[in-house]
């Protein structure tokens, strides 16, 4: 009989995931006894593996790629944002019995952004580039902060154009590729939700694109700085950071949906912030 409340990230790979470090730091700060674990679920197991946590008492999970969407079929009740992304990160056992499926990125990235970073969304020309299941997840998020416009680009322009569709009941939002991106300028912000970083690769991106002193902001994080938060660096941006913090925001919505608690998530960020540094100065 389990007495302390088990909770997991599912991923494939697994490895190297900062989630089980994160929620260990929320429980310690705010004085809740669980566990939290890291597990490598392939998608072909994954119905299997839920139904087996459940089983064993586990009260709720995190899902990463690639199996967010499987998430989101497996979820048997969704918030309004996952329902929109059409992707779950977070799956909370009810006192009911059922799986509550939600979607916390966008929310991380929205609080990251402007708590985190003072960065004022309202009014703002957006540039988001890709069109997967990291831009499904923010899109709502986005909207709820009332920019001007979002512009939609990716390689696969169709991909953009129907995404474009899906989510313009949200707000002003247009699509297209990389080549429209040369007759543009002046982007306030924009956010590389492309899985480009992960292959060290930065979009094809003209260098007048984003406004001087405008943001840039990577949904990946790494040890070292993305090639596109290197290229912010070096075309004007006066902020250009990657997805570090909006992985704590993520991690301490889903917190919260778990255990009604909001963690102190300024402190958590600035330690892993001390902890890469230090690491950056080593290797
Ligand atoms: P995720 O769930 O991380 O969004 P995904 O659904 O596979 O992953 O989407 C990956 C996105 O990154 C896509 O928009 C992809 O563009 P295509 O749809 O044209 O394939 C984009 N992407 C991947 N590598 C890229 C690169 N090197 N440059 C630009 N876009 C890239």
């Amino acid at each position: 009989m389990q007495t302390i409340d088990h909770y997991a990230v599912f991923g494939y790979p697994i490895g190297h995931s900062k989630s089980p470090r994160i929620h260990r730091l929320f429980a310690q700060q705010t004085g809740q006894d669980l566990e939290y674990a890291a597990v490598a679920v392939p998608a072909d197991t994954f119905s299997a593996s839920v139904s087996a946590f459940l089983a064993g008492g586990g009260k709720g999970l995190n899902c990463t790629i690639p199996l967010k969407e499987l998430a989101w079929q497996r979820a048997e009740q969704l918030t309004e944002r996952a329902r929109l992304a059409k992707a779950v990160n977070t799956l909370a056992l009810q006192t009911d019995g059922t799986l509550l499926g939600d979607n916390t990125d966008g929310f991380g990235l929205a609080n990251d952004l402007t708590r985190n970073h003072q960065v004022k969304i309202s009014g703002t020309r957006i540039l988001v580039l890709g069109a997967g299941g990291a831009t499904r997840g923010i899109l709502s998020a986005l909207f709820g902060l009332a920019p001007d416009s979002v512009l939609l680009i990716n390689r696969t322009v169709e991909k953009a154009d129907n995404l474009a569709q899906e989510f313009c009941h949200l707000g002003p939002i247009r699509s297209g590729g990389y080549a429209d991106l040369h007759n543009l300028s002046g982007f306030d912000l924009i956010i590389n939700a492309t899985a480009s970083s992960l292959s060290n690769e930065l979009p094809p991106l003209p260098d007048h694109v984003l406004r001087d002193g405008g943001v840039c902001y990577d949904l990946a994080y790494g040890n070292q700085p993305t090639a596109f938060v290197r290229w912010g660096q070096t075309h004007g941006a006066a902020k250009s950071v990657d997805g570090l913090g909006m992985l704590v925001e993520q991690a301490a919505e889903a917190f919260r949906l778990w255990r009604g608690l909001s963690p102190d998530t300024a402190a958590v960020i600035n330690l892993l912030n001390r902890e890469r540094n230090l690491h950056a100065s080593e290797s």
